[in-house]
């Protein structure tokens, strides 16, 4: 269901800032680990723009899919918390808010420290991640969106005090031309950390150097942009 209702509306609107954090920076031919890669629909650009990519993502279902669509990628259904790898990266990117599906401190540490210890030393590791604002927005209200044979609804709360968000997607899906339309729902959980707090946690797990930018500086400029902040760290 993530797949149908987002895969084509990041890539766009984050590429502004992909390209000025990410592949401005990135050499072609690099060995770039694309972290929580999700279905690949950033790992299918960074495919064309010629990395060598392996993908990691905790969903069986995803990495499938996204082994159907980039047969020729290394991809691997793993958990960010515990990256197990026997190579070394010149430079590491996660898309879409991927991090805040870690529901703890210690869960985002984990992760940080893990991307850190596959990074060569030099090598840069960019992701994205929501702030406060964009889980403030539209609390509660639906978001319709119609295509002749899928209708996706999405709503989200937030609790600020245990900085938990929730995302509830309901997806109507046309499954036969007699008008036979399957209904799914998922619930996907997030976390909200402050920007100290990530900048912390890169700190802690060895980053030596750490630039941050918010999405809309970046070049964003759609509804993704908003409450969205990009991390450029070194190892
Ligand atoms: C919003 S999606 C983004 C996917 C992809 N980066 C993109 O831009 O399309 C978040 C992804 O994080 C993955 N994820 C969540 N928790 C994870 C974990 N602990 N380890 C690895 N992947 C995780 C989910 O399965 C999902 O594919």
């Amino acid at each position: 269901m993530y797949h149908a209702l987002w895969a084509d509306w990041y890539l766009p609107a984050a590429l502004p800032a992909l390209e000025q954090l990410f592949f401005s920076r990135v050499p072609a031919g690099s060995r770039v680990l694309d972290v929580c890669c999700g279905s690949g629909h950033v790992t299918k650009e960074l495919v064309r723009r010629g990395y060598q990519i392996t993908g990691i993502d905790s969903s069986a279902a995803l990495i499938a899919y996204a082994r159907s669509e980039l047969p020729q990628v290394d991809f691997r259904v793993q958990d960010v918390r515990c990256i197990q790898l026997e190579r070394h990266y010149d430079a590491a990117l996660s898309t879409f808010d991927s991090l805040n599906h870690l529901l703890t401190p210690d869960d985002l540490q984990m992760a940080l420290s893990g991307v850190h210890g596959i990074l060569r030393t030099g090598g840069l590791f960019v992701f994205d991640m929501n702030l406060e604002e964009a889980y403030s927005l539209d609390i509660q209200e639906w978001t319709v969106d119609i295509s002749p044979n899928r209708i996706g609804l999405v709503r989200g709360t937030y609790d600020p005090v245990t900085k938990k968000a929730s995302t509830e997607l309901i997806c109507f899906s046309k499954i036969s031309e007699d008008n036979l339309w399957r209904q799914s729902r998922s619930v996907v959980e997030q976390r909200c950390y402050n920007q100290s707090e990530i900048v912390y946690a890169l700190t802690q797990a060895g980053f030596r150097r750490i630039e941050t930018v918010s999405a809309r500086a970046a070049g964003v400029t759609s509804g993704l942009g908003f409450g969205r902040i990009f991390f450029s760290a070194w190892r």
